[in-house]
Order: structure tokens, then sequence, then C-alpha cells
């Protein structure tokens, strides 16, 4: 008798399982598994096989779904977003058209104090509305997994207020959510001349956050104009005593120091980094600590030097990738022209593309064991593509290439195309 099964996917062209016993580092990368003519099991929201066509004898199931020879792959993980905020920036695009830095309006009480203001003012209904909205779109193009920060509050009634709305978005979309508290993000005008009481205000929430089960990671803008290094390590070591996993915004713009800062403090992902030194790269590889780029945010802050993914992974880094989803310096949830960008600016290769998106992002924000990896007894979280083979989606750029995604076994996005056929 024939095992009843819920779903059998049948006729996959190419299946990534992106099977691995942890995150991928260095030529590692490089290293991907490519399983032609294939089929996937799902029974009870988990994976029951992924494997070669063969795989599914003595199974059957009412719902046979025949991919047509596309592309499968495990749902793609953003690792890094700051999802829940007000309002929105379109207006800063102009001021960046007449030169005026990202630093330079962040300084002027605009970019993300701009933010702050609107987030103050909308409720933490208004924010699950907004939140739900992105979250739509983010799961549009192939996202099961995510990470949302806090940080546009700089106070505790607001940065409480977007955990709350981030950690109740859980409980209302499919995709699975990571939280991270990031109130020192930026430094309040009113607190310009006393920072170190500001981080003292911030630090002070920890518990309250940790007891209250509202994020299980704590990050800080490790930035010129923002905080120093010094201020970051005294921050983050009250967060890792209060029992946060650390991530840090490190040489997002200027070289301070953050990435060395992140392998000293064993972050478990140093995130930009575009202008992280020698020693920091190789700081990196030798604590562990993954890379989280976000070629998108350079990109769009204009700029024409971009972090030095090659020379990284050739370090032996572990190298992931984010949207970085936010109103002011990556107004985009769309991880698949991420995936370009990072081909065309940062030379990744599309077989160290697909460990970033994946493997590597679930381990950065510490759901490696949950998602990114299509095997059995695993969540069934995975994308029909509507490409041929896992190279064509960071080559066909700026558009969605899902066909379907499916989210714990149920399909939870179609896109069949239009009526021209
Ligand atoms: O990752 N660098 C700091 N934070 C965000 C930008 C936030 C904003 O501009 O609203 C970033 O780029
Ligand atoms: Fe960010």
């Amino acid at each position: 008798m024939p095992k009843q099964i819920d779903t059998i996917l049948t006729n996959i062209g190419q299946l990534l399982t992106m099977e691995s016993s942890g995150p991928r580092a260095g030529s590692a990368m490089q290293d991907l598994h490519v399983i032609e003519d294939a089929v996937v099991g799902i029974h009870d929201q988990r994976i029951v096989f992924a494997g070669k066509k063969g795989s599914e004898a003595g199974y059957e199931a009412e719902n046979m779904i025949d991919c047509g020879g596309r592309l499968v792959t495990p749902g793609l993980v953003d690792p890094h977003t700051h999802l829940v905020f007000g309002g929105s920036r379109e207006k800063e695009l102009n001021l960046k058209l007449q030169g005026i830095s990202y630093l330079d309006i962040l300084a002027q009480g605009g970019g993300i104090l701009s933010t702050v203001k609107e987030t103050k003012a909308a409720s933490e209904e208004e924010l699950i509305e907004k939140g739900l909205f992105h979250l739509g779109r983010m799961l549009s193009y192939g996202i099961t997994t995510a990470e949302v920060k806090s940080g546009y509050g700089l106070d505790k009634e607001t940065e409480l207020k977007q955990l709350a709305a981030a950690k109740k978005l859980q409980d209302r979309q499919p995709i699975d959510l990571v939280t991270t508290f990031m109130g020192a993000h930026a430094i309040p005008p009113e607190d310009r001349d006393s920072p170190d009481e500001f981080l003292n205000r911030m630090i002070a929430l920890l518990p309250e956050i940790k007891e209250k089960q509202l994020a299980q990671f704590a990050d800080i803008f490790t930035e010129t104009g923002v905080f120093t290094v010094s201020q970051s390590r005294r921050y983050l070591k009250k967060a890792a005593e209060a029992g946060f996993g650390l991530k840090i915004h490190a040489d997002e713009i200027d070289p301070l120091g953050g990435a060395e800062l992140a392998a000293e403090l064993h972050a478990v992902s140093a995130d930009h980094l575009v202008g992280a030194s020698d020693e920091g790269i190789q700081q990196l590889a030798a604590s562990g600590t993954i890379a989280v780029l976000l070629p998108g945010t350079t990109f769009y802050l204009g700029k024409h030097t971009y972090a030095r993914a090659r020379e990284m992974i050739d370090a032996g880094v572990r190298v992931s990738l984010a949207t970085d989803f936010n109103p002011g310096s990556s107004p985009t949830e769309n991880l698949q022209l991420i995936m370009s960008i990072a081909a065309l600016h940062l030379k990744m290769t599309a077989e160290e593309i697909w460990h970033a998106v994946t493997v590597n992002a679930a381990y950065a924000i510490g759901k490696g064991e949950e998602a990114g990896q299509l095997k059995a007894g695993r969540s069934a979280d995975l994308v029909i593509w509507e490409a041929p083979n896992y190279m064509y989606i960071p080559y066909h750029y700026g558009v969605n290439h899902v066909h379907r995604v499916i989210k714990d076994g149920k399909t939870v996005v179609t896109r069949e195309g239009t009526a021209l056929g």
C-alpha cells in the first residue's frame, strides 16, 4: 500500500536543496549541488523527500503539482530589514540628486530621524497594517523567512511599540519573523550632546525586551556621527549579558572598525561592511561571524564602491545577502534584484548567491536549523520559479520570477502569467 501524503511536486527541472551541515564559508559557497529531474514530497507542513525522480516511489498524494521543468529552491531568507516604520521618504530622493549625502540629511534632522517622527505618530495597528503590506510583497518575491529590526522609536514607548507590532505580525501572515532590537539606530536631536546618556536609556530597555521575548538580537549603527566603536562595544556587551545575539551595522559608510568589533564580540553577523578593512575581513573569517552584505543599499545611496565580497569569500568569510528593506537607504522588498546587484557589483557567482540567500542567510538570524534548506523533516518552505535553471534568477534582472510560493506546505502565492500566454 502506498503511503498517502499531502503533496508531491513532480517534473522539477532543477532542484536546489541547499543541504549543508552549517553556514558555507569561502570556496564552499561555490559548491552547489543541483538535482535535475527531481521531485519533492510534503506532508503535515514538512518535507518528506526532496531528490531525484523515483524518490516518490511508495508514496501517493491527492495534490500533485507538475512543475513543468521549472527550478525549485528553498524559500528565500532575508536576514536584514527595517520592516516596521511609519511614513515614507520619497522627498529625500530629490535632495540626493542635489548632492546632499545620506549622513548630511541625517545630521539635518531628516533621514532616519524623519522616519522616527512618523513612527512615533503611528499607532501599533497602523504599523501592523503597513508591515502586512510590505510582508505581502516580500512573500510575493519568494521570501519565506525574514529578520525585522526596531530602531525608529529611539524611546521606550515607540521601540516597544515597533517590537510588539513585529511580534503580532507573526500571527497575521505566513513569513517566519526574527526580531532585533535596534534602539541604538540614531541619536535623537535632544540627546546630541549626551549620546552616552541616550545609550544608557537604550541599555536599560534590554532586560524588559528580553523578558517579554520581543527580540532575539540587538543591533547598533556604528558610524561617523552616530555611535563610535567604543560606545558600540559597551552597548553590545550589555546586550550579550542580557542574552541577546549580536548584530552590527558595521563599516557601512566610513571604515571605523565595525568588522573588527563584530569579530571581537563573536557577533552572529556583521552587516554592510562596505568599508571593512583587510584586518577586519581576516578577523570575520576567523570568528565565523556571518557577513550580511547589502548591495542594494550601496546602489541606492548612489555609491560606486561596493563591499569587497570577493576578498571576503577568498579569505574564508561566510557571506550572506539581504535587502536592508527600509524607507531611506533601500526601499525595496525585492531580494531577487539584490541577487542581480550582487552578481554585477559584488562579483559573486550564481552559486555563491544562492548560498547567500538561503542557508547562510538563515544562519545569520539563528534559523539555520529550520530555514534555508530542503530536507526531510524541515518546514516545507519553497519556491517554484518561472525559470529553467538557478543561473537565470540573477541574470534576468528587476522582475519577479516567482511562479508559486509554498509556505509550511501550503500554496501562498501563485503567479500564472497573463492571458496573452
Ligand atoms: O541599514 N544604516 C542605518 N540604517 C539603515 C537605514 C535606515 C534609514 O535610512 O531609515 C541601513 O541603511
Ligand atoms: Fe540596515
